[in-house]
């Protein structure tokens, strides 16, 4: 039986795809551009789009286990599609929003809530990884780094603890290739603690040129954000910061309790990626 990787075009995706191949499990990939991919021959590549539940179908034949992204607009159909196939596996890229207080009532935690309890009714066994915010978020300061040495923020001394989808793609792949992670849900986050501010002292100090923070208005970062996030993301994002200053997040130790290794650090992630910032 094949694993089906929906979303290899993804950063998460795409590295669940090369772990999978590293562990020598047969890989099936799917993107609503197929065209674009580009992986190794051994990976059979179809169109699909979780949106379009039945275009999932072709891809589902032979497969008994599924890595998930939760961006669906009608989960209860992609679910009863799995469901009804010989997928028995599904591991969802949920988010930590779900274990919020109020998740329910919250945009983001409700959307992912809908996705895991989907899974969960089906009757299919599942593992939902429920990361917190992802190092690559700091991507959307690549042109003003790269063109202004400088990084606009309204709430610099938010405080998060940002993950490398390296570490979700790998735990990802543990759950797809072994019963260790059955019905499990590891909240996930980086190593540290780290505010705006020192994400961006970060990425300065490995280019190796000072990146200074200018302080922006609320109203100043929403305009500027609203330019390429769509609408619903901004306020998302600029709530999450301004509810993040001052605070302590917890850290979770769930990615070095299932691999035995510690978790990669924010500088891990910036030198991974520095030819976005250079
Ligand atoms: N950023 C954060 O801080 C954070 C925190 C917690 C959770 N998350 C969640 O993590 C995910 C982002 O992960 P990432 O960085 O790996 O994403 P990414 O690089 O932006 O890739 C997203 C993937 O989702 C696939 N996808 C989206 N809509 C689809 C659809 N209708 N049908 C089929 N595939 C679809 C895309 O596939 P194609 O375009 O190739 O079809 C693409 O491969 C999101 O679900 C986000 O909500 C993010």
């Amino acid at each position: 039986m094949s694993v089906l990787v929906v979303g290899a075009s993804g950063a998460v995706g795409g590295l669940v795809v090369a772990g999978l191949l590293e562990r020598g499990e047969r890989v099936r990939a799917t993107s609503r551009r197929p065209e674009n991919l580009t992986l190794p021959e051994r990976v059979q590549v179809l169109a699909a789009d979780l949106n379009d539940p039945p275009t999932l179908g072709p891809a589902l034949a032979g497969v008994d286990r599924v890595f998930l992204y939760a961006d669906l607009d009608d989960p209860e159909a992609v679910v009863a599609q799995l469901a009804g196939s010989e997928v028995r596996h599904v591991v969802l890229l949920s988010s930590s929003a779900v274990t919020f207080p109020g998740a329910e009532e919250d945009f983001n935690g409700a959307r992912f809530l809908r996705v895991e309890r989907a899974i969960e009714s089906s009757g299919l066994s599942y593992t939902f990884l429920r990361p917190g915010g992802f190092a690559s978020n700091a991507a959307r300061w690549s042109w003003s780094v790269k063109g202004e040495s400088a990084v606009s923020l309204p709430y610099p001394d938010a405080v998060q603890v940002p993950i490398h989808e390296a570490d979700i793609a790998e735990v990802a792949v543990i759950a797809l290739t072994g019963n260790a992670l059955l019905n499990a849900t590891p909240v996930l986050t980086g190593p540290e603690r780290l505010t705006l501010r020192q994400q961006v002292e970060t990425i300065g100090s490995v280019i190796g040129r000072p990146v200074a923070v200018v302080e922006q208005t609320e109203a100043e970062s929403v305009a500027m954000l609203s330019q390429y996030v769509p609408e619903v993301w901004v306020t998302q994002i600029v709530t999450d910061w301004r509810e993040a200053v001052g605070t302590r997040p917890d850290v979770s130790r769930e990615y070095t309790r299932i691999t035995g290794r510690p978790s990669r650090t924010f500088r891990t992630w910036v030198s991974d990626h520095v030819e976005l910032f250079r």
